[in-house]
């Protein structure tokens, strides 16, 4: 396949697409060895291309793991709020997305990637790829609703939910914390099933995705390039 020697460097991170034009004209970049005849040079992705003395090689997929805030939408565009693209820089490549979506006011794990496939098959409805949320929850949980959790709810939805495992972390009369790992991903999903037992989500945050789980040293807002073992195990994950 072959695209433009200065989209290749944007995508890449090396730099804006008027940036990397300049660094062009400039001199600092060279494919397999040679100056290029200018930004609009057409390269192959197996060329080497290199900046300032520095190999770039090209990388079809991404994976970064986004700590979400509150307060902003999943959304890749959106007019009135802020996205989580919003908190990747202007030299990251455009066609990154986030895979699936958490509400705005949740917090936690979210995928972004260009990697339309694992998206597909991590969101198909078959797949059942379990996600674990901690909660804050209004009232004291109980035993009785963790059985109810596990055999699943109405939540006006065709079918009752599936099992869903709820652990009670702490609860008192006023307000419990639980983490809760469920295998669908229905709108509003968690806290209509708390709904469905009298009870309100305060605060929710997503720890987990099949096998990863968000780095806690990460501050709301950032984000992470994955590790290649991470990957692999999540890939594994979503096979079947
Ligand atoms: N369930 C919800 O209710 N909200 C989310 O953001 C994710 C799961």
């Amino acid at each position: 396949m072959q695209i433009r020697l200065d989209k290749y460097l944007a995508d890449m991170g090396v730099g804006t697409r008027s940036q990397v034009k300049q660094y062009i004209r400039k001199k600092q970049v060279l494919v397999n060895g040679s100056l290029p005849k200018g930004p609009e040079q057409k390269v192959e992705l197996t060329d080497t291309v290199s900046f300032q003395g520095q190999v770039i090689s090209w990388q079809e997929h991404e994976y970064f793991m986004f700590y979400k805030p509150a307060g902003c939408v999943s959304a890749g565009k959106d007019n009135y709020h802020k996205t989580v693209l919003d908190y990747f820089p202007e030299n990251k490549r455009k066609d990154l997305f986030p895979v699936g979506r958490l509400d705005i006011d949740t917090e936690g794990l979210l995928l972004i990637t260009n990697d339309g496939d694992l998206s597909h098959r991590l969101l198909s409805p078959k797949k059942h790829v379990p996600k674990t949320y901690f909660a804050r929850v209004s009232g004291r949980v109980t035993e009785e609703e963790v059985q109810k959790f596990a055999r699943g709810l109405e939540i006006g939805e065709k079918k009752p939910t599936l099992p869903a495992r709820l652990e009670i972390l702490a609860s008192d009369p006023e307000v419990s914390l639980v983490e809760l790992t469920i295998t669908e991903g229905k709108f509003h999903q968690v806290k209509r099933m708390f709904e469905a037992v009298g009870k309100k989500v305060l605060y929710l945050k997503r720890i987990a995705m099949g096998d990863l789980r968000l780095d806690e040293s990460l501050q709301t807002g950032e984000y992470r390039e994955l590790t290649e073992e991470e990957l692999e195990k999540f890939k594994q994950g979503t096979a079947q």
